[in-house]
């Protein structure tokens, strides 16, 4: 048993009611139920359930590293579950992310997505956990780039002499599953020349140069290690953030989503729209299935167990985390996001509200092509 405590957020979209837009409270209970299995057997130490959207979100410690099997089975387990719950309820896209017979017209049989994070528990270990629904894990990328990269966004670049050291960033090729480890300040242009093209590049872990820090942040770029496959389509990602004493600053690592940037995934997941930053409760797509939610929520890690508002000895599960983009502050953003998106949708099915056509997670071009094949004429 490593000494290093492990923080797995694993996250999957298995039905909800009334289109793609909230998983019923009960398939939540659900997960909670098999993740108190889950203590008690000693396959994990702590837990949290929430949601975004229609995104249930499993937060995990335990002390069994990345990509443990037992953990993965744990997660796959709590979602099948809540799938067989969501289809006895005829709840839409039952299971979609992890049966391959959903009603739905979405691409199902992706599997789960999941963010972990090993390390070695600071004297106090805060945390921010963000959860985004309708976009894809390279939305990440500019909040990232502006996070880790930019001393106009994060004063501590400048005058944190740890930060000052720089990061180091995991950049991931989805289209030829490759990745590299770039290093800034000094690569900064070139990282910024390959993350720039948000349809391949993704960044999907950033590294403290301290080595008594380690890993700073994990993005959801890859899928559970039961489930076949690699990266496809818009996986509606989680983003693990460690923060402060030599790591950005809470507030630095919010501070990026008062931009409220255009993101892709939205409608059918195909359309650009504006990410708009809520609290959990807000986080139902109600505007042309959107826009893109992101939700960012607070724990302290303590002793390898999460510890938000609640009293230390509250029941197993039950948390408060701090839900920081709750507040008003935030409202300005929001009001931003919604006129960027009302923009957007006045091009209709029209470049660039559309994404391109190798992006489009829904379309009919090559049947229409195939139609017209025989009227297509060459022009001279
Ligand atoms: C986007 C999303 C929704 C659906 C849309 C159509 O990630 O989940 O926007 O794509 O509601 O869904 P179906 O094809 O199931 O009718
Ligand atoms: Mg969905
Ligand atoms: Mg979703």
């Amino acid at each position: 048993m490593s000494q290093k405590v492990t923080v797995s957020v694993i996250k999957a979209d298995v039905g909800s009611v009334a289109g793609h837009s909230k998983p019923h409270p009960k398939m939540m209970r659900k997960c909670e139920e098999v993740l108190v299995e889950g203590v008690k057997s000693g396959v994990i130490n702590d837990f949290y359930v929430t949601r975004v959207g229609d995104d249930i979100n499993l937060f995990m410690t335990h002390y069994k590293g990345e990509n443990h099997k037992d953990v993965h089975s744990l997660a796959w387990t709590a979602f099948q579950s809540a799938a067989k719950l969501a289809k006895e309820m005829k709840m839409y896209a039952a299971g979609q992310d992890i049966l391959s017979d959903a009603f739905s017209g979405n691409i199902r049989g992706m599997g789960p997505g999941a963010a972990e994070v090993e390390f070695t528990e600071r004297g106090a270990e805060p945390m921010v956990f963000f959860m985004a629904d309708k976009t894809e894990p390279s939305s990440y990328s500019m909040p990232l780039s502006r996070i880790f990269m930019d001393p106009f966004t994060t004063t501590g670049l400048v005058i944190d002499p740890r930060a000052h050291e720089g990061f180091r960033f995991e950049i991931v090729d989805v289209m030829d599953s490759k990745k590299i480890v770039m290093s800034a300040p000094e690569e900064t242009y070139d990282i910024l020349s390959l993350i720039g093209d948000t349809t391949r590049y993704a960044i999907k872990r950033v590294m403290s140069k301290d080595k008594n820090i380690g890993t700073a942040c994990v993005v959801s770029t890859k899928k559970l290690n039961i489930c076949a496959g690699k990266y496809v389509g818009k996986d509606d990602p989680v983003a693990v953030v460690r923060c402060q004493s030599g790591l950005p600053a809470v507030g630095e690592v919010l501070q990026p989503f008062m931009f409220p940037a255009l993101v892709a995934g939205w409608m059918r997941g195909s359309h650009y729209g504006a990410w708009y930053p809520c609290s959990v409760e807000d986080s139902d797509p109600t505007y042309f299935d959107g826009p893109p939610r992101i939700c960012a929520l607070g724990f302290q890690i303590s002793n390898g167990r999460f510890q938000g508002l609640e009293d230390p000895d509250a029941p197993l599960g039950k948390k408060t985390p701090v839900d920081y983009f709750a507040g008003s502050v935030w409202d300005e953003a929001r009001r931003k996001a919604v006129r960027a998106s009302i923009y957007m949708r006045q091009h209709g099915p029209f470049m660039p509200s559309i994404l391109g056509p190798e992006e489009m997670e829904y379309t009919t071009r090559p049947a229409v092509l195939g139609k017209l094949k025989d009227r297509m004429e060459k022009i001279d």
